[in-house]
């Protein structure tokens, strides 16, 4: 289902924006003018994050929108998020830079092949990582984040055995952690599925002294070479906390920014992809938002997410459930 509403035939264009127009100065005009609040992932370009009111992971953005009494929310990340945003705050104008920035995980879990899924698995509990439609998150039980699946896991009655959709590594990855077997979807995230091992160990060799920071989205090839798995925040959290001073990052390379900033006296080294360079590990669904499509959402009010009710009530069940299940996961200290 489309769920965002496309900018009008007569609306400004990006070729029609003034080239000398000081970008950075209109979006505050316009922030301030309608009241808006800019949450923005960390994989999202250091500019886009340097303007953000908030920057965080995928629990704290979905708390955030939630949370924020601004009249529009710009979110800049991916469009998932942009609906869980009007999910949890149907009464706010959720605007997303670019129509186009899906989620290759999204892609891999259509929702009447996930609807076929629990049809074939009636006694199962679904639990769904947020990284999906709207229309599969109606059809889930519970939705989880990588920062919170294992606590939401461990609450979850034992008796009842458990989907996991749609990414195959972080389900198997909970799997292992909890030893508690689960059916999973057979999705990937593209970004994550393309670390090599191989390179990694170079990588290792080449800096003895680094640590592994990987998002559990990658492959239990990487994962196994990991000092720590986790969330982006938990992996922010840890390279600034830990007494290290060199890194390997396997997760979008977007996130070194904010590590640069906070730790300007620790090296962080993004993990390769299979062809050396870490080029491949950028996303091109975040990559498709702009200092210009945040000024022109602004000025348009589109793109912009709009659910029908049905729809956003279903969701909101097992999005609700999930920050309900999620008051002890701790609010980031570095998110501002
Ligand atoms: P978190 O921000 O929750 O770690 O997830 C990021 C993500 O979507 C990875 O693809």
């Amino acid at each position: 289902m489309d769920t965002v509403v496309l900018p009008e035939r007569e609306s400004l264009k990006e070729d029609k924006i003034d080239p000398t127009l000081d970008l950075p100065g209109e979006i505050e005009r316009l922030r301030r003018e309608r009241k808006a609040v800019i949450l923005a992932h960390y994989y999202q370009d250091g500019e886009i994050q340097d303007l953000a009111d908030f920057v965080g992971d995928s629990l704290d953005l979905s708390r955030k929108a939630a949370a924020t009494d601004a009249e529009v929310i710009v979110f800049c990340g991916v469009r998932f998020m942009g609906e869980v945003a009007k999910i949890v705050s149907p009464d706010k104008t959720v605007l997303i830079p670019d129509a186009e920035a899906g989620c290759s995980l999204e892609e891999s879990c259509r929702p009447d092949a996930f609807r076929r899924f629990r049809e074939e698995h009636p006694d199962h509990l679904a639990v769904t990582y947020i990284n999906c439609s709207a229309e599969v998150k109606a059809l889930s039980d519970v939705i989880v984040t990588s920062s919170n699946a294992e606590s939401i896991l461990a609450q979850l009655p034992n008796d009842r055995p458990v989907l996991f959709a749609p990414d195959r590594h972080l389900g198997s990855y909970l799997a292992k952690k909890s030893g508690r077997p689960m059916t999973l979807w057979p999705g990937s995230c593209i970004i994550h599925e393309q670390f090599s091992e191989r390179e990694l160990i170079k990588q290792k060799a080449h800096h003895p002294r680094a640590l592994v920071a990987a998002h559990p989205e990658c492959p239990e090839g990487i994962l196994k070479h990991a000092d720590l798995v986790g969330s982006t925040r938990a992996i922010l959290d840890f390279v600034l906390t830990n007494e290290a001073n060199e890194f390997i990052i396997a997760t979008e390379p977007h996130i070194i920014h904010q590590m640069e900033k906070a730790a300007p006296h620790k090296t962080f080294i993004a993990a390769v992809g299979m062809d050396g360079s870490c080029d491949c590990a950028r996303c091109p669904f975040m990559a498709k938002n702009t200092l210009e499509k945040i000024y022109l959402c602004l000025v348009n009010n589109a793109p912009r997410i709009e659910l029908p009710e049905e729809l956003r009530l279903a969701a909101l069940k097992p999005l609700q459930r999930m920050l309900d299940m999620s008051v002890n996961v701790n609010v980031s200290p570095t998110a501002s």
